[in-house]
């Protein structure tokens, strides 16, 4: 599988958080958290842009974070559902979508099945193209639970992030690209398997962060000792949108080791705090006491989506030359 566009392209894009430097991570904290400080001193910068936002899956807080996001801007952005699109009924290329999309908006982001296919799109594109999630990763996500881990922890670098369940999983690859590069430990606990361990490219990139960076990563089996004095306890949900509902009941019985539940999070630092990118369900990835307990911030998280989605659309069309300053 070909997981990275070819690097010849000059327009910049998010697809992972493989492609982006260090630098550009802490760029898009930092602009969050500037955008979220003072909201109306950016009330105007996007007026009279397009945001298209195409989605093969469905959302809450990654469409209305965007749309939300983009209105308080002064732009405007189109809902694309491809089950009503030429694209999802086969008629058109992705190549064809996209160069005809191109003529219309400043920006597209899409939430897609195939990471090839968000690949394909920004190949053809001549407007930046933000991955909204594919099954393979979702780096938008990651990046606003890095403001938030920093906003409530003070730092990124030093800290430990422990992640549990399902781990070939968009989520926890996207924290294997990142929370090494920024300086954090990873713990990964998951059930033993190539369908529930993390992809290979994104696990070599993690060790090779991690030796580059002087901090730990570890994929294990024992989730008790994947949370030892962790301060960021993460997990997501067992049943991904791409995942077929008749392996639910399979899977909850695979990964229930791996639940976040009280005992667990006692095993971390008593201040460590409990994320979840949601859609949560109570009783299966963590009980209903951790996600309601004083230690989740999942809403502050969610929350977060909306600052970061518009710091990156900023940084993108400055770059692409579309507004300027
Ligand atoms: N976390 C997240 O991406 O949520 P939605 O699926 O609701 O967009
Ligand atoms: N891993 C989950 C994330 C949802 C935001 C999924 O792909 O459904």
């Amino acid at each position: 599988m070909r997981l990275l566009i070819d690097k010849d392209t000059t327009m910049r894009h998010l697809l992972t958080l493989e492609d982006w430097t260090k630098e550009q991570i802490a760029e898009a904290i930092a602009a969050a958290r500037a955008i979220k400080a003072d909201p109306g001193a950016y009330a105007d910068i996007l007026r009279r842009k397009t945001l298209c936002m195409i989605f093969e899956k469905p959302s809450l807080r990654t469409r209305l974070s965007f749309e939300a996001g983009m209105n308080q801007m002064g732009g405007h952005a189109i809902y694309y559902d491809t089950s009503t699109s030429p694209l999802g009924a086969g008629k058109e290329t992705i190549a064809d979508t996209v160069r005809t999309m191109c003529r219309y908006v400043d920006i597209i982001m899409a939430r897609l099945f195939k990471h090839e296919d968000i690949l394909e799109m920004a190949r053809h594109a001549t407007v930046p193209v933000i991955n909204a999630l594919t099954n393979f990763s979702h780096p938008g996500q990651i990046l606003a639970d890095l403001q938030t881990i920093e906003e409530h922890k003070g730092r990124l670098a030093g800290l430990k992030l422990a992640y549990f369940g399902d781990s070939f999983n968009n989520v926890t690859h996207s924290l294997l690209f990142a929370c090494p590069k920024m300086g954090l430990h990873l713990s990964v606990a998951c059930p033993p398997g190539e369908a529930y361990e993390p992809d290979p490219r994104a696990f070599a990139a993690a060790r090779a962060d991690a030796e580059r960076n002087g901090v730990t990563f570890q994929v294990t089996h024992d989730a008790a000792a994947a949370a030892r004095d962790a301060d960021v306890v993460y997990t997501d949900s067992w049943m991904s949108y791409h995942i077929p509902k008749d392996q639910a009941e399979e899977r909850a019985a695979l990964f229930a080791p791996y639940r976040v539940t009280a005992d667990l999070m006692r095993q971390a630092k008593p201040d460590a705090i409990f994320l979840n990118c949601l859609p949560a369900v109570r009783g299966m990835e963590q009980t209903a006491d951790v996600i309601d307990g004083p230690q989740s911030v999942v809403f502050d998280e969610a929350e977060n989506r909306m600052h970061m989605h518009k710091a990156l659309m900023l940084i993108l069309l400055r770059e692409a030359g579309t507004i300027s300053g």
